[in-house]
């Protein structure tokens, strides 16, 4: 077993901010970490999806997503320190010349700017001990956003920031175990760690050999799953994300008896020996099926113009469950390929299509079998998809280490990698 972190045991409280994506997310947590396990009390967790506004564009639209992080950042903001009893009515005086720093910082953020003096200037400076925001991967106007945010807070409040891999976000909170809405507890975790990462802009197998250090084991060479899953959900008619659309309906056509065999897709580089995935090529088979369905001429560029209305309802239904049938059997292949290759003691699926029950429910079944003495973490389906708790845990464990950027080096990179 290996135990985790120093010897010391530190209490620190930590304010999260993710704008990475189509979520404005702020959360506080109170961290304290002893020498076997850490303990996590989420004192606020305030979140605003943006989905409903993004549907019409049928995924995330990047100014869009900018311009809802900036007006709504604040108001969040107020929300998660006001739940977390850390808001105190008060006249905090900003001396001129750091107004004016701010007022550079958050240029390019009007309806921040609006919003940030009246809320900063009226209350007390809360008792945090540090900042976390996610620095990327993810949408780079959307990153800025928060990151900017945060160098202001930083500026007034006088906190340290620690500049989040969002990825390393999805793998702590699939690690961290839930004891209730507010506990969490992540300890005695047998490395190396195996992690499957999948959401909308990422499929990858990283290996945590180390405690928060990691290795490339395999990735995607073209689409991420969350994209394939959103993308074929287009063709099928389906809103946007489209990943629980497809499961939901996937989940029914699972349960029916006497199935039909009406389609059979590719396990794309099922047979192949790197652990690496592709999911273009199945995307396009579907693709390809809708077509032949249909008898309309297909462009590949133009999805959008796509709609499977010449298929029949019981064929749509079936296709999405084959689509989900190959994508499981994909994942699941080539994780077991890792952890041959790896010998890896626990595995964490992690990302926002780690909420996918079929996924979930595979890779409990075989892994079990398969492994009996191997962990499998799959994160609550609150912590799956975006949120702020998941940067706060990554901003605890490095700022038990004073893994602190300096705020003018922060820099929202849409490309991060962890390793
Ligand atoms: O991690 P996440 O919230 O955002 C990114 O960092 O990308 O992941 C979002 C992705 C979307 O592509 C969405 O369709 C997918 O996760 N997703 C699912 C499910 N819930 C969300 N995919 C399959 N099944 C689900 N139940
Ligand atoms: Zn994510």
């Amino acid at each position: 077993m290996i135990f985790l972190g120093n010897q010391s045991k530190k209490k620190m409280k930590i304010l999260a901010i993710e704008t990475s994506c189509d979520e404005t997310a702020i959360a506080i947590v109170d961290g304290l970490q002893n020498e076997s396990d850490t303990r996590i009390t989420v004192l606020g967790n305030a979140l605003f999806s943006q989905i409903e506004l993004h549907k019409e564009y049928g995924g995330v639209f990047p100014a869009l997503a900018k311009r809802e992080h900036s007006k709504n950042i604040v108001p969040l903001t107020r929300q998660a320190l006001s739940e977390a009893h850390l808001i105190q009515d008060d006249t905090n005086t900003i001396s001129k010349d750091i107004h004016y720093d701010i007022e550079k910082i958050l240029e390019r953020e009007p309806s921040l700017l609006e919003q940030f003096f009246p809320f900063i200037e009226n209350i007390e400076i809360p008792d945090i001990d540090a900042i976390a925001v996610t620095a990327g991967p993810g949408l780079a106007p959307a990153l800025w956003v928060g990151v900017n945010f945060a160098r202001a807070l930083s500026l007034v409040w006088n906190k340290p920031i620690v500049a989040v891999n969002h990825m390393e976000g999805h793998i702590l909170s699939s690690l961290a175990k839930r004891i209730s809405d507010t506990q969490l507890h992540i300890g005695n975790i047998d490395l190396p760690v195996l992690a499957l990462l999948i959401s909308g802009g990422h499929t990858e197998l990283v290996l945590m050999r180390q405690w928060l250090s990691y290795e490339l084991i395999g990735q995607t060479r073209d689409d991420a799953v969350g994209e394939a899953f959103d993308k074929v959900a287009r063709m099928l008619g389906l809103p946007y994300p489209g990943g629980p659309e497809i499961s939901k309906i996937a989940e029914e056509v699972r349960l029916e008896k006497n199935k039909e065999n009406l389609f059979e897709l590719p396990r794309p580089m099922i047979t192949e020996s790197t652990c690496d995935f592709s999911f273009s090529g199945l995307k396009t088979a579907v693709l390809y099926t809708i077509k032949n369905k249909s008898g309309k001429p297909y462009d590949i560029s133009t999805i959008k113009e796509f709609h499977a209305s010449d298929m029949t309802e019981k064929e749509r239904r079936y296709l999405a469950y084959e689509f989900e049938q190959s994508v499981g059997d994909v994942l699941l292949s080539k994780t077991i390929r890792a952890i041959e290759k790896t010998n890896a003691n626990t595995l964490v699926i992690g990302g926002g299509v780690s909420a996918n029950i079929h996924i979930g429910n595979i890779f409990r079944e075989k892994l079990s079998e398969k492994y009996p003495n191997m962990s499998l973490h799959i994160p609550h389906p609150s912590l799956a998809t975006d949120n702020a708790v998941m940067i706060a845990l990554s901003g605890f464990y490095h700022a038990q280490k004073n893994d602190y950027t300096d705020p003018k080096d922060i820099v929202a990179s849409g490309n991060a990698s962890l390793t």
